[in-house]
């Protein structure tokens, strides 16, 4: 039986990680974080690992082992993902995964277009750059307090334009997906907006 898939996408700090984990959370769906797939491979890479065998030996019990949030993880995860064989070869996982039951919440860049594009329902969240890169180095600076605004967002820049102009899977908004700016939303307020559209849906 087909369960209810709910794929979220969109570019770096747009909120959708903690907007689709409070969903999973409300609704006792599973939850899947793409984007760590991704960063487990670009770590590895990191290491000296050749990308398309580490994905294809991907072992989901590693997911957590990395330091993931690290900001140079995040730029190995998004060259490694312009590697058609490594993108093949985590989308049987995270087909499988979004078959789980009760239902599945899955974010990350192409889950309504490519990974489950028969998602019952499909979002992508946005922001400005500048407001993503503002949350990114609060969140950051929690962590490493030397850490410049300004090469924050140069790298959020330079990941959009890779996710974007990839020709395997770019990051883009599938065509019946609901899309929501949330420059001036507080997370709060995103997860209440996006919320009420699902359950509309659902
Ligand atoms: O979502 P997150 O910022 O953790 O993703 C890290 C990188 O992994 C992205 O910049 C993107 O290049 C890649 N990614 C992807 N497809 C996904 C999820 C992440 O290409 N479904």
């Amino acid at each position: 039986m087909n369960q209810t898939v709910i794929a979220i996408d969109g570019p770096a700090a747009s909120g959708k990680g903690t907007v689709s984990k409070a969903i999973s959370e409300k609704l006792q769906f599973n939850y899947l974080d793409t984007g760590k797939l991704y960063r487990a491979i670009g770590a590895k890479y990191l290491e000296g690992f050749a990308p398309i065998t580490a994905a294809q030996n991907l072992n989901s019990n590693e997911l957590d082992k990395y330091d993931l949030q690290k900001p140079e993880i995040a730029q190995a995860a998004s060259e490694i993902a312009l590697i058609p064989e490594v993108r093949a070869a985590l989308l049987e996982f995270q087909r499988k995964f979004s078959q789980k039951t009760p239902g599945a919440v899955l974010d990350g860049r192409d889950i309504g277009t490519i990974v489950c594009p028969d998602a019952k329902i499909k979002i992508f969240l946005t922001a400005s750059l500048e407001a993503r890169a503002k949350r990114r180095y609060v969140e950051l600076n929690k962590h490493d307090g030397k850490i410049r605004f300004e090469t924050i967002l140069d790298q959020i820049k330079e990941r959009d334009e890779r996710d974007q102009t990839r020709s395997s899977s770019p990051m883009v908004a599938a065509s019946d997906s609901k899309i929501f700016d949330t420059s001036d939303l507080s997370i709060t307020e995103a997860i209440e907006k996006v919320f009420s559209y699902i359950q509309e849906k659902i």
